[in-house]
């Protein structure tokens, strides 16, 4: 089954470290995350998967982002919540090339 294209989303001095942003690519709405220390990006899907939040209005910690609604918290490696078993981030593949952010985008499975 072929991949998705890769998308270019922003260039990666656009993205503030730890203050999620939110973008909308393709009609997928998106929130990217800059985590340092490691220096490394996140691309998941803006929508929280408890009652669908703003994510790129979360906040971020520890390599962790927390909605704003119900504070909810989603680890970004991993994309478990540590609220909940049952519910888990939808994030995309994404690479850094020539100083852009790009991501694989494909509905969730
Ligand atoms: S909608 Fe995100 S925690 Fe409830």
């Amino acid at each position: 089954m072929p991949s998705e294209p890769w998308v270019k989303l922003l260039a990666v001095r656009d993205c503030r470290p730890e203050c999620p942003r939110y973008l909308e690519v393709d009609g997928f709405e998106l929130a990217v995350i800059h985590l340092m220390d490691p220096d490394r990006f996140f691309v998941v899907k803006n929508s929280c998967p408890h009652a669908g939040g703003n994510l790129a209005a979360g906040t971020v910690e520890g390599g962790v982002v927390t909605c704003p609604w119900h504070q909810w918290s989603f680890n970004l490696d991993s994309g478990e919540c540590t609220t909940s078993a049952s519910v888990k981030l939808h994030r995309y593949d994404c690479r850094i090339e020539d100083g852009y952010l790009y991501a694989r985008l494909a509905a969730p499975g």
